[in-house]
């Protein structure tokens, strides 16, 4: 039988960060709140030049340059801070990295689950033709407004993932439990560049989303939780991993060590929440650091407020470590450039720019994509 999973996988960022140490001194909060509490350090910021598309470009460029285009045929863009209305965002970077026209693209959108859809979607292609591969790109900005509690569980970034028959990292198992379930815990008006958000019930609509996943996921057929080694659960902050690991353990009755899933949330301490992405940053993180892996079963819960949960489960390949990039993020994360708290808010500000006024914006960030500005309405792309 085909094996179908994750071939490759590439982590990018926004360039600038801020220390939440520093974020909340100004608000003169205690930081142990935000590194204890919370479980984050830093946040990624995006400079002007930057967003969806220049981080999700910069993450596919990579994937490209390793295995070239031969076989792919779909282009997923999983977002849930799309840029327009109509248009997938994954259109303009498959112009910005002038991928064949025999390409479709297409966005996927449920907050921050769309990128666990686009993955089993992918499966589906491949299962119907396993010599096709599919792109999956994950790319988000979390912006919340200013000085509120959500604030320091902001940040940016995104993943691109390649799905094939035959993966070098690590096999997607048939098994998955869904659970869906109208809450008003968070959204995005159509008319807000930040998100509406009811902190508290967002957590506890999470937890609800663990337990709904894991129960349809094991009458679907899925393992028993003692057969699986590894846990990666969505991470809006990491300390909510930590929550979703013991929340499960309660719903079973049983005892689940942290370590299971402290050794997922490294990139995602230092980047903070990029919604789409987060599950798959968190995934990068397990398989690039130090444990050996191999043959091991992960268990990676999605949630995307709303609600729509999944849990699913990777098993890692032998040989995985020599398709994975450790070097190569630990490098995209120390190049970042430290911003104070006064420039963070400043290019917070911005992002509420009249869209109705043409703009050109030079490059800024290290690119090598860059948001160049608005004209006509229309959004405008440049490569380095
Ligand atoms: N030292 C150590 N810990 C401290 C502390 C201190 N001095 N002061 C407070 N804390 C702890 C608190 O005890 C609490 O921990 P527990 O939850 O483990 O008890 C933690 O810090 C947070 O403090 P609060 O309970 O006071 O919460 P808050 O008012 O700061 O809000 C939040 C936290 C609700 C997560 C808020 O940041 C928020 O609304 N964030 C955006 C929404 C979000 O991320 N929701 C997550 C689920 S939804 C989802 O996953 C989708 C998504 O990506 C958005």
């Amino acid at each position: 039988m085909t094996t179908i999973g994750i071939h490759d996988l590439a982590v990018a960022t926004a360039s600038h960060v801020v220390e939440l140490d520093d974020l909340a001194s100004r608000a003169d909060i205690d930081p142990a709140k935000f590194r204890v509490g919370l479980g984050q350090e830093q946040m990624s910021i995006p400079g002007l030049d930057e967003d969806i598309v220049t981080m999700g470009a910069a993450a596919a460029q990579r994937i490209i340059d390793r295995h070239g285009v031969d076989g792919i045929r779909t282009l997923f863009f999983a977002t849930e801070t799309g840029i327009d209305q109509s248009r997938a965002a994954g259109v303009h970077v498959h112009e910005l990295l002038g991928l064949p026209r025999s390409v479709r693209v297409v966005e996927l959108k449920q907050a921050c689950y769309s990128a666990t859809a686009a993955l089993q979607a992918a499966a589906g292609l491949i299962a119907r033709n396993p010599d096709e591969r599919v792109l999956v790109i994950a790319s988000d900005v979390a912006r919340y407004e200013l000085d509120t509690a959500a604030e320091p569980t902001q940040g940016a970034g995104a993943v691109a993932f390649l799905v094939s028959a035959d993966p070098a990292i690590a096999v997607l198992e048939t098994a998955a439990g869904v659970y869906t379930a109208e809450v008003d815990d968070f959204w995005r008006p159509n008319d807000s560049v930040t998100a509406v958000v009811d902190g508290k019930l967002s957590v506890s609509a999470y937890l609800d989303g663990v337990a709904g996943a894991w129960d349809d996921y094991r009458s679907r057929g899925g393992v028993d939780i003692d057969q699986i080694d590894w846990f990666c659960h969505h991470q809006p902050f990491t300390k909510m991993a930590v929550k979703a690991h013991r929340a499960l353990g309660q719903h079973l009755g049983v005892e689940l060590a942290p370590e299971l899933v402290t050794a997922t949330t490294g990139y995602n301490r230092r980047i903070g929440n990029s919604y789409t992405a987060s599950l798959y940053i968190a995934l990068a993180a397990l398989l690039e650091g130090e444990n050996d892996l191999t043959g091991s079963r992960i268990g990676l819960f999605s949630y995307g407020s709303g609600s729509v949960s999944e849990f699913f489960t990777l098993v890692v390949q032998p040989g995985y470590r020599e398709a994975t990039r450790g070097a190569e993020t630990e490098a995209i994360l120390a190049a970042r450039t430290p911003v104070d708290v006064p420039t963070y808010r400043e290019l917070h500000d911005a992002a509420h720019r009249d869209s109705t006024v043409d703009v050109e914006i030079a490059p800024d960030s290290p690119g090598p994509f860059h948001f160049a500005g608005l004209s006509g309405r229309a959004r405008r792309y440049t490569r380095d």
